[in-house]
């Protein structure tokens, strides 16, 4: 009797896959950005827009030995060696994961270096968020704006279109994103409609710039 209970236990685990990647939780409530991102596209988009990526991100990792065990940076660094699906999911599941945590309901500014090196490279703090804004505007299409730190030290402003970051080795401006702005319409299509220019005002409200400080200090390490 132990033996076939021991047995059929064996076989209920052999067969058992655990998922390499999982969807983070949000640092925050759904609604804590209110009223400057909607609950409601917070919910859809890390519970359903977000979840989506991860499972077929998962899949594609069932499907592909060489994907086992590597992290989601390392898949983006050499996501030429791929198909389009891990390119589309892997991409998916790094850009959000970044997303939400650049993201806070408490107002804040960035500090000590970076603020220099922003006012530097850009001539001011507000000459950065109009570059910034009209990089994301002017994204045709689905896609993202960001702020990078490229090979060089060197803090840049980039887009890329759907799900594709400066990591990806199959982009033209590379480097490694600080801050990035998901223009896709499940973004902001809820409260927003076609006014995408409103949600990146909206944006700006709530930039959590403590961790993107603390990012810009960890790739400058
Ligand atoms: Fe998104």
């Amino acid at each position: 009797m132990k033996k076939s209970i021991l047995l059929l236990l064996t076989l209920i685990l052999s067969n058992v896959s655990f998922a390499q990647f999982t969807v983070p939780e949000l640092p925050y409530s759904f609604e804590a950005l209110e009223p400057n991102f909607d609950k409601e596209t917070m919910q859809i988009h890390h519970d359903k827009h977000h979840d989506a990526y991860v499972t077929q991100l998962n899949k594609q990792v069932d499907a592909n030995p060489a994907l086992k065990n590597k992290t989601v940076e390392e898949i983006c660094r050499n996501v030429s060696k791929y198909n389009t699906l891990t390119r589309n999911n892997a991409g998916g599941h790094f850009n959000h994961s970044l997303f939400w945590t650049i993201l806070s309901p408490t107002s804040t500014l960035p500090s000590g270096l970076l603020m220099e090196d922003i006012n530097k490279t850009f001539g001011s703090f507000d000459s950065f968020k109009t570059q910034f804004s009209d990089s994301a505007k002017t994204r045709f299409g689905s896609g993202w704006a960001w702020l990078i730190v490229d090979g060089k030290g060197k803090l840049k402003i980039s887009s890329t279109p759907n799900q594709d970051n400066p990591l990806m080795d199959i982009v033209s401006v590379k480097g490694t994103p600080i801050l990035g702005l998901d223009v896709w319409e499940h973004a902001y299509y809820l409260k927003y409609q076609n006014k995408r220019v409103d949600y990146i005002a909206a944006f700006w409200n709530i930039v959590n710039w403590n961790e993107v400080t603390r990012r810009y200090k960890e790739v400058k390490k």
